[in-house]
């Protein structure tokens, strides 16, 4: 297992591409097997978490081929397989493979994602989203198994929680609903808005996603599309950390500050300064950091995604934060590897209190979760001496060469094979 070494005190300057979004590949991977013609995505995100998705698609029976351009997914005829445990274990957004096999298939067998890292992540939302389409749908010995007596129909959705998942799975399913189906409470994450321009390349009629409430016209006249996603948002609020906590300056080309709105209002707090500029934007740091408190929320919201990160950032603060979870039950996995680099965080429930102002030390670290690894990797660039990150595969699954647009920008990490 490849590990990371990082020896601390330099300040990042110079630039940074940010790629397409991960968080709206997987879902219009997904999305490809709802028509059968092509379509192409071109950003998808060199990550490993997209080749699983490509990788269950084409497991389905989709026809998956590269270009300069990018990334053909041809969902002509789809086979009927199971989409098994071994997979969504690894990989909980597999989940959203359910809708569209139910939908061109008439019956689909998901597996139920495990728990991880960050929480339980049930699935119920997504099930109840299919059953008010009229789809029969239960949990069969840990396993999704969704059928149709008759087609989809039209319904009005009102979700529990807006949930970024469920808001997809019911878009995807309504495309195939006779009539109107109407989705209340819907996650406004601008990958929702994304999936819904992919679905409305490949002949959707989609209106209002992105807000609370999304209306689609079903029985959906499919055609080949291309679409080329947003940028990666979260990678974007990443790279501004690392040029906040180095006290350096980063320009983040492709970045969309409309998309990082209440990031952006915690790190001018936070006396981090962020300016738009004609190739996406900037930030920098010269002052002294100030302490925040922040809560995790939807979008628009401060983002769950980048809650470690930010915490990262607090370490370095003159003065304690404050910290609340309240997307995930439990995402504070980063919280005991930021300790053991010297930081001073104390738990308590869905809080974390830092106090900042202390020195970071180098040492060996082990990674968890995507958004964890990354906190420990923002850490490591401002400790004293060297820091060692295991089981870096975590982080692949969701930054596209981390190390080396880092490095590119003066930081001292390179990549242990292992
Ligand atoms: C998406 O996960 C993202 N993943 C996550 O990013 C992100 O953290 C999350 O949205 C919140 O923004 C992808 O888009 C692939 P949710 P998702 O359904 O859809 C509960 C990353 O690091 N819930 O909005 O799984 C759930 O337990 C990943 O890139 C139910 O109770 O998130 C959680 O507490 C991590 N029942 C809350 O809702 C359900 O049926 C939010 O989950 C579904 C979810």
């Amino acid at each position: 297992m490849d590990k990371l070494r990082i020896v601390g005190g330099k300040r990042l300057q110079g630039a940074v591409s940010i790629a397409g979004a991960k968080n709206s590949a997987l879902p219009q991977i997904a999305a490809s097997l709802l028509s059968p013609f092509p379509l192409e995505l071109t950003n998808l995100p060199v990550v490993t978490d997209v080749q699983a998705m490509l990788n269950v698609v084409g497991a389905q029976g989709a026809v998956v081929s590269r270009s300069a351009q990018g990334t053909t997914i041809e969902a002509r005829a789809l086979l009927t397989v199971d989409t098994t445990y071994e997979t969504v274990r690894k990989m909980r957004a597999t989940v959203l493979v359910l809708a569209p096999l139910l939908a061109r298939n008439g019956q689909a067998r998901v597996s139920m994602p495990g728990g991880c890292a960050i929480g339980a992540r049930p699935v119920d939302l997504h099930v109840k989203a299919l059953q008010a389409l009229g789809a029969h749908v239960e949990i069969d010995r840990g396993v999704i198994a969704a059928s149709l007596k008759s087609g989809l129909r039209g319904a009005r959705i009102v979700l529990g929680a807006p949930s970024v998942g469920a808001t997809a799975t019911a878009l995807m399913a309504a495309t195939y609903a006779k009539g109107e189906t109407e989705i209340l409470n819907a996650a406004r994450e601008p990958e929702l808005a994304d999936l819904a321009a992919c679905l409305t390349a490949m002949g959707a009629e989609i209106e209002g996603a992105g807000t609370h409430r999304i209306l689609i016209n079903g029985e959906t006249s499919w055609r080949a599309a291309s679409h080329h996603s947003i940028p990666d948002r979260i990678e974007a609020g990443t790279y501004a950390v690392a040029a906040a906590i180095t006290g350096g300056q980063l320009e983040l080309t492709n970045a969309r500050l409309e998309h990082l709105a209440s990031a952006v209002q915690i790190l001018e707090m936070m006396g981090v300064n962020v300016w738009p500029s004609d190739r996406g934007i900037v930030i920098s740091r010269d002052g002294a950091l100030r302490p925040v408190d922040l809560t995790t929320e939807p979008y628009p919201g401060f983002p769950t995604d980048l809650q470690a990160q930010i915490m990262a950032l607090a370490t370095c603060a003159n003065g304690a934060s404050l910290i609340r979870e309240a997307v995930f039950e439990s995402r504070f996995m980063h919280v005991p590897e930021l300790c053991r680099l010297g930081a001073d965080i104390t738990l308590k429930g869905t809080s974390a209190l830092v106090r900042g102002g202390g020195k970071l030390y180098g040492t060996e670290v082990m990674a968890t979760d995507l958004r964890a690894s990354v906190s420990l990797i923002l850490a490591a660039l401002v400790a004293e001496g060297e820091t060692i990150v295991n089981r870096v595969y975590h982080l692949d699954r969701g930054y596209e060469q981390l190390d080396r647009k880092l490095r590119q920008c003066g930081a001292d990490i390179e990549r242990l094979k292992g």
